[in-house]
């Protein structure tokens, strides 16, 4: 068995505006260069020995020291009624909400990630706003902002495994240590293999012990200073930065991509023998999971086929329209084109409301003057509702 809810920190969603709030991209808001960022020297100041007392709050402080000479430009840039104070419909995520705005942006979920070009500042292109590359020059800063917050990420120490061996094959380490909350028996599976001196992990699988459902965010692989060069820093792979995934206790699925290859900055050839590898995460704690809802199946392929798929493509006369026009191919949930018409069926039937069918959301859209639709409304409304109201064996 091997099932999950996979949640990947929505680099690209989580920052996500549903349509409809183009008010975002509001004149007065709009992102121009204000002329007022004069650059305060691009090199970061003296820092102590990385590992050295005091490492962590100096890169924290001096990411910090980044964001608060950008922080004007970032609020004019993507604040006011759109990230600040969240004052459209569907409302914006509030990720530069006061009294801090530092506070917010930190909390918010897939900003600060370990892979700075991973951060939905960065990959939110333009949405309902625009994009933060329409100003380079505040993306610039942003970006350094990010590396530095990426880098204070890093120094952090999180729990983790104790450093261990790996073999070429099938290994499997019990990183109960990496966890919080002391559960206990979570396991870590994966094939090794050396290519050219770079560690090769794959079929990585995360197993939750037996009746603990098993919550995972954010695991980093750590190479440990090689024995040859004991004084070459570790190497952290920051690659499973965006990795959130919930997974049901007593079974084992894949984690995040399910491989990963490690090397970096300064890499020697890892020694099997000799090298150790450890494993920690930001979280690995008792989690909930929840099964992802089963699909609801038709009843009656033909009779749909025969007689409510026409009205839905616009073939026959009466009742309906062309909804295909739009939703084709899954606009809105709804895939109205191909020849499978079980999963044509399926899509339609996802969109009624079995104990009340009028009330479907697939019939207010198209006949209620109450429900918005960009698709407009059909001529006539009661054939279409009766389509469906009377064909219930079809769907239940
Ligand atoms: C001109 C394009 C267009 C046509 C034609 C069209 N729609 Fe839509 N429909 C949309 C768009 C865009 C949305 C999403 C935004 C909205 O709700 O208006 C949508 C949303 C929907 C939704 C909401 C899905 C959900 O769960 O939120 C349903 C149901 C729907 N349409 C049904 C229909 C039906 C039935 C027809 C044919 C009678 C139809 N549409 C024709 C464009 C269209």
């Amino acid at each position: 068995m091997k099932r999950s809810s996979v949640h990947w920190i929505p680099a690209a969603l989580v920052l996500l505006v549903a349509g409809g709030a183009a008010a975002c991209d509001d004149a007065g808001s709009g992102l121009k260069p204000t002329g007022t960022n004069t650059p305060t020297g691009d090199a970061a100041p003296d820092l102590p020995e990385p590992g050295s007392p005091g490492d962590v709050q100096a890169k924290q402080a001096y990411a910090e020291k980044l964001y608060r000479e950008l922080e004007p430009q970032v609020k004019e840039a993507c604040g006011k009624q759109c990230h600040e104070l969240g004052l459209f419909n569907p409302e914006p995520p509030k990720f530069l909400q006061g009294p801090d705005s530092y506070v917010s942006i930190k909390k918010f979920p897939g900003i600060i990630v370990r892979d700075a070009f991973q951060s939905g500042l960065i990959t939110k292109g333009a949405h309902a706003g625009p994009a933060l590359g329409a100003t380079p020059a505040v993306e610039e800063k942003v970006r350094k902002w990010l590396e530095a917050e990426a880098v204070a990420l890093t120094v952090v120490k999180l729990p983790g495994t104790d450093p261990f061996t790996v073999k070429t094959g099938a290994n499997e380490i019990d990183i109960s240590k990496a966890a919080q909350g002391g559960i206990t028996n979570v396991k870590l599976k994966f094939d090794a293999s050396l290519v050219g001196g770079i560690l090769s992990l794959k079929n990585l699988k995360l197993v939750a012990p037996a009746g603990t459902d098993v919550h995972i965010n954010a695991p980093r692989f750590v190479r440990i200073k090689p024995v040859v060069d004991p004084k070459a820093p570790e190497t952290v792979d920051g690659s499973f930065s965006n990795v959130d995934q919930t997974l049901q206790g007593g079974t084992e699925a894949e984690l995040g991509p399910g491989s990963v290859f490690l090397s970096g900055e300064g890499w020697t050839p890892f020694d099997l023998a000799a090298d150790k590898i450890r494993f920690d995460a930001n979280k690995l704690e008792k989690g909930t999971y929840n099964p992802p809802p089963a699909i609801k199946k038709c009843k009656d392929i033909n009779a749909f086929a025969a007689n409510v798929l026409p009205a839905l493509r616009g073939q026959a006369s009466g009742a309906g329209s062309v909804c295909n026009n739009c939703h084709g191919a899954g606009l809105a949930g709804l895939s109205l084109n191909g020849n499978d018409n079980q999963a044509i069926c399926d899509s339609v039937l996802s969109k009624l409301n079995e104990a009340n069918v009028p009330q479907s959301i697939l019939i207010l859209k198209a006949t209620a003057a109450g429900t918005p639709h960009n698709g407009g409304k059909v001529q006539n409304g009661q054939a279409f509702s009766d389509l469906f109201n009377n064909n219930k064996a079809i769907f239940f």
